[in-house]
């Protein structure tokens, strides 16, 4: 093979029988419209050999690299998440050699670039026609302020069995304020401050309010059994489908049975469209992922502060969830589940201690 070998940091894909390039660690991505480069690339991989006019792009390109060029540990173990890995590190090196001045100056050019652009509003239209949204009552901040937060960090753990419990709007409605609405809005003169950007209880990349609830309503008095968005910007929901039972959440779960008999749940999804108006880079996906253990976290201390158990999940069926929350059609992914109700903290769920007593007794 010589004195080169293809580097490990290159993928190449195919979208819309186009053939792309991507290098992984320069974060450069090509159209690959020579049909000879790629031949060539095959060529080279299996007999070390290329033209050499070819060779010159390859060098050039970071595609052939010296053979005893050192390659980075795999740092998962897995070539697939090596490379996504590697596709989102060192995104923002050049930011590193700045003095503060000229850091200053940067940050502020890039505000004056987006000024007067606005991010693509939280907005859902209305997913099922002749369903009116359904206003939530006021939210009541007595259960917050009398919840110390060590009780609530001592209540907060996960439970995978719970018993049936009828939540209610008012419980639900206070959980959705604290976690997912506008939370300042209850300190007067505080909201204005923000604008244009609102915040909530949790922090935001970038501000954008990128993370959306999705309400999964199974036993909740007066309110019917079904799955809503949450409309923050109105305290309100809006019906995206009007029935679900617990066999239809734990086929989504990818079979985790967990929730079974809790209240109500929530899906948390990212909205994209908003979040890549500001932040286009591969770092994207961390950062989202970030934020959305953020609001799970407050979310589920909320929730103890209400005296509900909860548990979590990211472990599903994404494609299944984005046609249900009818989001498939909308650049929004959902990334985590969270169940409420009244559980018990137990090692093992119930069946799993019998099918163990089961394997022991076989033993
Ligand atoms: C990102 C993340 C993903 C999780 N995914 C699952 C899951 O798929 N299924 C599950 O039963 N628990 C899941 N959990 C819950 C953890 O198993 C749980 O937090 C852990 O056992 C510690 O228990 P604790 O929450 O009571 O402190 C997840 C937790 C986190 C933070």
């Amino acid at each position: 093979m010589g004195a080169y070998r293809i580097s490990g940091d290159i993928l190449i894909y195919f979208s819309l029988n186009k053939p792309y390039l991507i290098n992984t660690k320069s974060h450069e991505e090509f159209e690959i419209n020579d049909s000879e480069l790629i031949s060539e690339i095959g060529r080279f991989s299996i007999s070390g050999e290329v033209k050499d006019s070819v060779k010159e792009v390859l060098l050039e390109n970071g595609i052939l690299v010296p053979k005893d060029r050192d390659e980075p540990l795999s740092k998962f173990g897995n070539d697939f998440l090596d490379l996504f890995h590697k596709g989102s590190n060192d995104v923002l090196n050049e930011l590193n050699t700045l003095s503060p001045t000229e850091y200053a100056l940067t940050y502020l050019e890039s505000c004056t670039l987006i000024e007067g652009h606005k991010p693509p509003e939280r907005k859902k239209q209305n997913p099922i026609n002749g369903c009116e949204s359904i206003p939530l009552p006021d939210y009541d901040l007595f259960f917050l302020k009398n919840c110390s937060l060590f009780s609530a960090l001592d209540k907060r753990k996960t439970v995978r069995e719970f018993s049936p419990f009828k939540s209610n709007m008012q419980d639900l409605s206070n959980l959705l304020f604290t976690a997912f609405g506008y939370f300042h809005q209850h300190k007067e003169g505080e909201f204005e401050e923000y604008k244009p950007f609102k915040r909530r209880s949790s922090p935001s990349g970038g501000c954008l309010q990128s993370i959306e609830a999705f309400v999964c309503v199974f036993n909740v008095s007066g309110l019917k059994n079904g799955i809503y968005w949450y409309d923050a910007e109105h305290h309100s929901l809006l019906t995206v489908h009007d029935e679900i039972s617990y066999d239809d959440l734990s086929a989504m779960l990818a079979s985790q049975f967990f929730g079974e008999n809790c209240s109500f749940g929530i899906f948390l999804a990212a909205n994209l469209e908003r979040f890549t108006w500001k932040y286009k880079t591969t770092r994207a996906y961390r950062v989202v992922s970030m934020e959305v253990g953020h609001f799970s976290q407050t979310a589920q201390l909320c929730a103890a502060a209400l005296q509900l158990n909860t548990w979590i999940t990211g472990a599903f069926n994404d494609s299944k969830i984005e046609q249900i929350l009818k989001i498939d059609q909308e650049q929004s992914i959902p990334l985590f589940f969270l169940a409420f109700g009244n559980g018990r903290y137990r090692r093992m769920h119930s069946l799993m201690e019998q099918q163990a007593q089961r394997f022991k007794s076989k033993d």
